[in-house]
């Protein structure tokens, strides 16, 4: 068959296949999504995304079923309301790809109606809605990647209405050499950028590299709306930095020190997604975390401007995970305007003190317990390097209410692994 031909049944096939949904099995009435203009991309995420995403709770069992009851629950649990508004499939939705015609279809016994369709599902609630591919031949769980194709699945996802791709890298080449690897991820997450741009439809790029070739250096400049700094955070307190296991939640924090200059409105780092709620009964396990230590996820992820990726069964939620998922002053921290990630000002004894400038001249101040005993923290405002002059009014965003503070400085008793959040007044 010779290219022309091959390209005229490329053609056909994908317009075809964006107007029924992906296995063209059922069709659905619903047009193809009206494409902004192409500067919207540059204003997405301008402050971190916030959503939920289909790995840690399901992992290869995703399917139609549980993604149409996820967008149920996030409506009616209150998660919408709070700012999670993307969905995202991750890994093994795809079928196969036909390698005569480069197109990609999804697997037809899990997502029956198609992507299409599910799509349309998601957005009539009022949530957006996201996908997974990757920059090789083949994604992390062996299924069909992008590398190649990548204009081809770019059309094919704006036009299913897709509005987040998470872009990971595996079965990409080890080029040994540092600099010709650097240069390649760089290559291959810029032609996916690249060819998102080109379908003009506002779509958030999720850079999945893991960090080991700097990503927070050149994210932003091949489209990136976020980049992962670390490897996979599994449901577990600590855990050494492991190409093959997953770390746990104070390793990612860890990952995250140092990079805050990398971070603001418009490119963040991604220390992973959310483990709270999963309690060891996930797809991704780890033994499982204490209530206390998924708060902590949540405040420091708020107080580093993470991207804010639930990674738990939103349709069983306990009211524990529910009263750390929804509690809008840690949300608030997260999305403040300034996008400014938090920087560690003091480190003793296993006691840390992390300060984020927020909008409107307000601090948020965070302590954490990285001991497994309780601890003790008073420190002066000199050591938390704010200004000995002003008397604070401190916010506690746990408890919601103003708390009183030592007269110049601050002190708190920490569980362990607590991390206590307060919102400085001055
Ligand atoms: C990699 C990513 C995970 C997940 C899996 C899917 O491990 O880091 O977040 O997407 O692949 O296979």
């Amino acid at each position: 068959m010779n290219d022309l031909i091959k390209k005229t049944i490329f053609s056909l096939v994908l317009l075809f296949l964006i107007i029924s949904g992906c296995t063209g099995r059922k069709s659905d009435s619903t047009n193809i999504q009206e494409t902004p203009a192409a500067s919207t991309m540059d204003n997405l995420a301008l402050t971190p995304p916030m959503g939920w995403n289909s790995w840690n709770p399901f992992g290869m069992n995703v399917s139609e079923k549980v993604i149409r009851e996820t967008a149920d629950a996030m409506v009616s649990s209150g998660l919408m309301d709070a700012g999670f508004t993307y969905i995202v499939i991750d890994d093994y939705w795809q079928g196969t790809r036909d390698t005569t015609t480069g197109i990609l279809s999804c697997n037809p016994d899990r997502f029956p109606s198609g992507i299409k369709t599910l799509a349309d599902y998601v957005h009539s609630k009022g949530l957006k809605f996201g996908i997974y591919s990757d920059a090789g031949t083949m994604t992390c769980g062996d299924n069909p990647g992008s590398y190649g194709y990548e204009e081809n699945d770019a059309k094919m996802f704006a036009g299913w209405g897709i509005d987040y791709l998470k872009y990971d890298y595996c079965y990409c080449p080890d080029y040994g050499s540092e600099n010709n690897d650097y240069k390649m991820a760089i290559g291959r997450y810029r032609t996916m950028g690249d060819a998102l741009k080109a379908t003009h439809r506002p779509i958030i790029y999720s850079i999945c590299e893991w960090g080991p070739r700097s990503p927070w250096l050149w994210g932003k400049e091949v489209g990136g709306h976020l980049w992962r700094i670390s490897y996979d955070v599994g449901d577990k307190w600590d855990e050494p930095r492991n190409e093959h296991s997953q770390i746990g939640i104070l390793t990612a924090i860890d990952a995250m020190t140092d990079l805050e200059r990398f971070a603001g409105p418009g490119g963040w780092n991604d220390p992973d997604m959310l483990v709270i709620g999963l309690k060891n009964e996930g797809f991704i396990k780890g033994g499982g975390c204490s209530d206390e230590e998924y708060r902590t996820q949540m405040s420091m992820w708020c107080m580093f401007s993470a991207p804010l990726i639930l990674g738990c069964d939103v349709r069983n939620m306990t009211e524990t995970t529910k009263s750390i998922l929804l509690n809008k002053d840690i949300i608030s921290i997260d999305q403040d305007s300034l996008g400014k990630q938090a920087f560690r000002v003091l480190r003793l004894d296993g006691m840390e003190a992390w300060k984020k400038p927020l909008s409107g001249n307000r601090i948020a101040m965070a302590f954490l317990n990285r001991n497994s005993r309780a601890g003790f923290i008073s420190v002066t405002l000199e050591q938390l390097e704010l200004d000995p002059n002003v008397d604070y009014e401190a916010y506690d965003v746990w408890k919601h209410e103003t708390v009183k503070q030592p007269e110049g400085g601050m002190a708190v008793t920490l569980k362990p692994h607590e991390c206590y959040v307060f919102i400085l007044t001055e």
